[in-house]
C-alpha cells in the first residue's frame, strides 16, 4: 500500500484550483501544505488560510508539513482550517509530546519529520505516539531541489524501528523524489512519497508527473484502495 502527496508548493497559484484538481484526476492520495515562517526556514510560504481554500477546493486528505517555530501556536488554526494529517519537527522542539497529543486531541492524525541533519534516533521515543515519521531528503525551504541519496540509509534504519514500536505508521518521505529515484526510496521502507516539482513541473503536464510516478512505485508496492478506484 501506498500513497501519493502532491506538494502544491511547486503549483500555479493562479490556478490552484485546476491545478489540485488535476493532480487528484491523475491518482493522487494526499494533497501535501508546506508552512513555511522565515524563521525555522529561510522562506516564508502558505498558512491556515490556503488549508482552508484547498478544503473547499477537494476532499482528498490535507497533509500539513508545519516548517515553524512554536508550531503548538498554531495548532489548533490549522485543523479549524481542515488539516486532516498535521507533521511538526523534532529540531528545536521541547514539547513535541504535548504537541503530538494536542494534533490528537483535535482529531488530526500527528506526523514527526527529520532533517538531514538529524539523526534518526533522536525521533525513537515519540515513535509510539504518532501515525507517520517524516524523513526529509533534502533541507527544508524549498521545491527543486536536489534528492540525498546518502539518507536511503537512515529510510531503512527507521522502517526498523517502526516495525519494533509501531508497524502501523505511514514512512513518508519529502524533497527532489523523481522517478529515477523514487523506487530506491520505496526498497528502502518509504510508503508514502511527497512531490512538489515532479508533480506540477513535468514537461508535460500535471498528470503525466503523477504516472510517471506511479508507474516507477506500481511496481514495487500495492496500490493503496483509493488509487486503485482511480485505476
Ligand atoms: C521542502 C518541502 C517539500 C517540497 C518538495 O521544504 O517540504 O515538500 O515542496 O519539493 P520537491 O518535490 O520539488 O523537492
Ligand atoms: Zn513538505
Amino acid at each position: 500500500m501506498y500513497y501519493l502527496s502532491a506538494s502544491i508548493l511547486s503549483a500555479d497559484f493562479s490556478n490552484l484550483s485546476d491545478q489540485i484538481r488535476k493532480a487528484e484526476d491523475a491518482g493522487v492520495n494526499w494533497i501535501h501544505i508546506d508552512v513555511m515562517d522565515g524563521h525555522f526556514v529561510p522562506n516564508i510560504t502558505m498558512g491556515p488560510f490556503i488549508v482552508e481554500t484547498c478544503r473547499r477546493i477537494t476532499s482528498l486528505p490535507l497533509d500539513v508539513h508545519l516548517m515553524i517555530e512554536k508550531p503548538e501556536n498554531h495548532i489548533q488554526s490549522f485543523i479549524s482550517a481542515g488539516a486532516n494529517w498535521v507533521s511538526i519537527h523534532i529540531e528545536d522542539n521541547p514539547n513535541v509530546h504535548r504537541t503530538l497529543q494536542l494534533i490528537h486531541s483535535l482529531g488530526s492524525k500527528a506526523g514527526i519529520v527529520l532533517n538531514p541533519g538529524t539523526p534518526a534516533q533522536s525521533v525513537e521515543a515519540v515513535i509510539p505516539f504518532v501515525d507517520l515519521v517524516l524523513v526529509m531528503t533534502v533541507n527544508p525551504g524549498f521545491s527543486g531541489q536536489s534528492f540525498i541519496p546518502q539518507i536511503l540509509g537512515k529510510i531503512s534504519t527507521i522502517k526498523n524501528m517502526l516495525e519494533k514500536h509501531n508497524p502501523e505508521a505511514i514512512l513518508q518521505v519529502d524533497g527532489g523524489i523523481n522517478p529515477q529515484n523514487i523506487s530506491a526510496v520505496a526498497e528502502a521502507g518509504a510508503n508514502c512519497f511527497v512531490a512538489a516539482t515532479a508533480i506540477f513541473k513535468h514537461p508535460q503536464g500535471i498528470a503525466e508527473g503523477v504516472n510517471s510516478l506511479r508507474t516507477q512505485i506500481q511496481k514495487k508496492m500495492r496500490l493503496s484502495p483509493q488509487a486503485q478506484e482511480r485505476g
